[in-house]
């Protein structure tokens, strides 16, 4: 899991790259590295540690040039130090690349390689492939062909960007199972794992495919086929994002920012789907066997999906970890079964192959994606995009209320189509983003309570119906970014075992709106402050008030919609509590913001 980004043109390449390196550290921030064509040769500079750091360290920006490649890591072979830290070489010197992905074959390669006497330097599987370059090159007509039959010999996931000391006005680029964009500018052209790292310079993108390579240089692209070599014909679309919407805009960290952006990303998933959600529930409607395949907070807002479906449309739904499905699902799944795959970038690995297998089986496949472009969409049979904009705060936050909007839509719309009355919940909907205006200011009282509970050692959330997901997501909010132990659960479950952890003061999210199980949620809270167990209570009512220790007063909303309410206020405690113990909550430990890899 690393981003890379690679430039050619009339501008100095180590700023450019430092800067979309810094834009990419979200997806992996252990080591960094940059190649430069210094115009002695290629420069490597690399090692362990952040981008900025690293920069100051060994002058990255300062590196005179007009073409380079760039990394920054996040390990899967070879532990993080500066010799693992990519750009790689092979035994010249002259082939310099970086890679994110995984290369499966990559010992048997590298026997063979040392076999006919090249010399590792590293542990990575990456180093491979220079070497791969470097033997196929003793054989081919020109450095390209040697690349492409070194290609077509790797096993595995790899977006590579490379650079060629033999050929000074080019740039190689790869995409097979990891993302890459390559961005068109006016005499210089980018390529990178994400669009914010060079959207300073460009709009214009090109998405490549898997199995595709691109040749760019300043002043042009190509794009070819792994296969064959056979050239592509690619569109160039056009990004709208601005650059101001991929930074912080004065919040000091992403995930604040991102938190605080949910009305208006709530009000664009809403609206920017409103006109054709009504198609795509007509293409879905008839299937009686449906999966929901996702990871994480994906997975959750799978759940709430499950949740509504079954109460508005008595459809049984399955939600299944994309991770298990992968291999568990190939005698379930037929050209009778709807697959929904929930993925905020589209490119989780075990999401993309529960996808795969879906479509080998001849499911019908509707992806609900917030990255435009990304694999998942250009899987899938049908796609809902969920218009959150760009999320760099490795947790979720934004992406996963949008995800919620849009199950929520769908769920009404194919209500509709079977003429249910949802005038009331339509009209709910559209004072979400609203209300969620209203729940941000709870932001000051949350910071307060949060320091009262920085030092808790374990947390629970409990919910109910629609709101067990919201459970399951406080909690995996909580863990991921302030590394506190938390458990979300079905408030129902709490007696078959985890009330035996509540002791007093351990502090107990509940979950519990007015409706259907709000009486319930009450004995549960009741069970839990029997056992001095400190009562945190999210609700819209004066009865709740009465049997919690704080009180966070919600909206009153149809309970089908509190998730999508609900989830703001234990992200803003997740965010303080995380801040308040000295972690920087866009980039948890140990985490990335999308696995591509398995
Ligand atoms: C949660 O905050 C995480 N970012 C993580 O659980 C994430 O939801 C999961 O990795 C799935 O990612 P996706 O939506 O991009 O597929």
């Amino acid at each position: 899991m690393c981003g890379i980004i690679a430039y050619i043109g009339d501008g100095e390449a180590g700023k450019i790259l430092v800067d979309g390196l810094k834009r990419l550290e979200y997806r992996g921030y252990d080591s960094a590295g940059v190649a430069i064509d210094t115009g002695e040769g290629i420069t490597i500079k690399k090692g362990a540690g952040r981008v900025d750091e690293l920069n100051e360290m060994l002058g990255f920006s300062k590196l005179p040039g007009k073409r380079g490649i760039a990394q920054t890591r996040w390990a899967t072979h070879g532990e993080p130090n500066d010799v693992n830290a990519h750009p790689h070489t092979d035994c010249s010197g002259r082939i310099a690349l970086v890679h994110n992905g995984i290369i499966e074959n990559y010992l048997e390669l590298k026997e063979g390689l040392m076999e006919r006497g090249h010399t590792f330097k590293s542990e990575t599987d990456t180093e491979v492939i220079a070497h791969l370059i470097e033997e196929e090159l003793k054989s081919s007509e020109n450095f390209e062909e040697a690349l492409r039959r070194a290609l077509l010999k790797l096993k595995g996931s790899f977006a590579l960007a490379i650079i060629y000391a033999g050929e000074r006005d080019r740039l190689y680029l790869v995409r097979n199972e990891s993302p890459l964009v390559l961005g068109i500018g006016e005499g210089e052209n980018f390529a990178a794992s994400d669009v914010p790292a060079f959207l300073e310079y460009t709009n214009r993108v090109v998405f490549l495919d898997d199995g595709e390579y691109a040749v760019i240089g300043k002043d042009f692209y190509e794009v070819k086929r792994i296969e064959d070599g056979e050239r592509v014909e690619k569109e160039i679309q056009e990004i709208s994002w601005t650059l101001d919407m991929a930074e912080k805009a004065g919040y000091p960290h992403f995930m604040l920012k991102e938190i605080y952006e949910q009305p208006q990303a709530i009000k664009d998933a809403i609206y920017g789907n409103m006109e054709t959600i009504g198609e795509i529930a007509r293409a879905i409607d008839e299937y009686e066997k449906i999966f929901i395949v996702a990871m994480g907070t994906s997975y959750h807002a799978g759940l709430y999906a499950k949740y509504l479906f079954q109460h508005l449309l008595g459809k049984v739904v399955l939600v299944e970890d994309a991770s298990e499905f992968r291999y568990s699902a190939e005698k379930v799944v037929d050209e009778n079964t709807l697959v929904i795959a929930i993925t905020q970038s589209g490119e989780t690995a075990d999401t993309l192959a529960a996808i795969k297998l879906a479509k080998a089986k001849g499911a019908k496949v509707l992806s609900v994606v917030n990255v435009v472009g990304s694999m998942a969409t250009r899987l899938s049979d049908l796609v809902i995009y969920t218009h959150a904009g760009p999320e760099i705060g490795v947790a979720a936050t934004k992406t996963y209320t949008t995800q919620l909007t849009v199950m929520a839509l769908l769920a009404m719309a194919i209500a509709e189509l079977r003429g249910v009355n949802i005038s009331t919940l339509k009209e709910a909907l559209l004072r979400v983003p609203g209300l969620v205006e209203e729940v941000l200011k709870h932001d000051g009282a949350i910071r307060e309570l949060s320091k009262s509970l920085k030092e808790a050692r374990d947390f629970f959330y409990i919910g109910r119906s629609f709101n067990v997901p919201t459970a399951l997501e406080g909690a995996l909010k909580l863990k991921e970014i302030s590394y506190i132990h938390a458990e979300g659960l079905s408030a129902g479950e709490l007696k078959h075992g985890p009330l035996a952890l509540i002791e007093e003061g351990v502090p107990v999210v509940a979950i519990a709106p007015s409706g259907r199980l709000f009486e319930k949620m009450v004995s549960n809270i009741k069970e839990v402050s029997a056992r001095k167990g400190f009562i945190i209570a999210l609700g819209d009512s004066e009865e709740l008030k009465k049997v919690s220790d704080v009180f966070v007063e919600m909206p009153s909303l149809p309970e089908e919609l509190t998730p999508i309410v609900y989830a703001v206020p234990l992200q803003l405690l997740a965010y303080h509590l995380a801040v308040l113990r000295g972690n920087d909550p866009d980039k948890p430990r140990n985490l990335a913001k999308s696995v591509t890899v398995e």
